[in-house]
């Protein structure tokens, strides 16, 4: 019974410095990994605000479809920059996601949107348009933020940083399910060929692609539930407290 009470309080411990010390967590990792279920609870647990980046470049890909434009034209996609306006709404339950005054949370999260994300990505204006956008966001720390290159490019000084990942046919299942669970008709295989493409491209592209950090701690959640890989990481934060 009281070593019960004592381990309550060793557990809780580092949450509540974690949340005085306001530090900058990163997530990067390939999709289908967990980072955003993982980074949500993770920022709850701490008291601070989730970032999810990913949303962000989708927001952009729903802009190019919207304008009819060639994901290809790296001319015509920069173009449409300067008059996007992109913005995030922070619920604690679901984070609202704008363009131009239009909610698209739920538009933008298909697999067709999945692969212009990718692809304008890699168009180095969009990632130069977001990083200002991003590092606002978090330049006062207290945050969770998950994408590609948080730990790499957009927050390099970030105190605990984690490069999450999973065996394809795990990542490809949990996607599956997610896509079915919101309603959207998906098959297993071609899930799972989607994610490899999308895989393929975000690391072998020429700017920030994705890597892990050389100080990121790399968790593997394949047969990790997601309590386990939440206490993993709060463990490490709480080292580096
Ligand atoms: O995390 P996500 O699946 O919502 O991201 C969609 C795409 O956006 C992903 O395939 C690559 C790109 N992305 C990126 O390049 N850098 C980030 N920090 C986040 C996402």
């Amino acid at each position: 019974m009281s070593r019960s009470i004592v381990q309550a309080q060793s557990d809780n411990a580092p949450v509540a410095s974690a949340a005085q010390r306001r530090l900058i967590v990163t997530l990067d990792g390939p999709a289908g990994a967990g980072k955003s279920t993982v980074a949500k609870l993770l920022a709850a647990r701490l008291g601070y605000l989730y970032l999810d980046t990913g949303a962000l470049y989708r927001a952009v890909a729903w802009k190019v479809r919207a304008a009819g434009i060639d994901p290809a034209d790296a001319a015509a996609v920069a173009g449409l920059l300067p008059t996007t306006k992109v913005a995030l709404e922070y619920r604690p339950d679901r984070p609202l996601v704008f363009v131009d005054g239009r909610d698209v949370t739920d538009a933008i999260r298909t697999p067709e949107i999945s692969q212009l994300a990718s692809l304008v990505s890699a168009i180095p204006a969009v990632r130069e348009w977001l990083l200002p956008v991003q590092r606002d966001i978090g330049a006062a720390g207290g945050i969770v933020a998950e994408g590609r290159d948080l730990g790499t490019r957009i927050f390099p000084q970030a105190q605990a940083k984690f490069f999450l990942d999973a065996d394809l046919t795990t990542r490809a299942a949990r996607r599956h399910r997610e896509l079915a669970g919101a309603g959207h008709a998906s098959e297993l295989e071609r899930t799972q060929q989607e994610i490899e493409d999308r895989d393929r491209q975000d690391r072998t592209r020429d700017v920030a692609p994705l890597v892990p950090a050389p100080d990121a701690v790399r968790v593997d959640s394949s047969t990790l539930t997601v309590d386990q890989v939440v206490n993993r990481l709060l463990d490490v934060i709480a080292i580096k407290l």
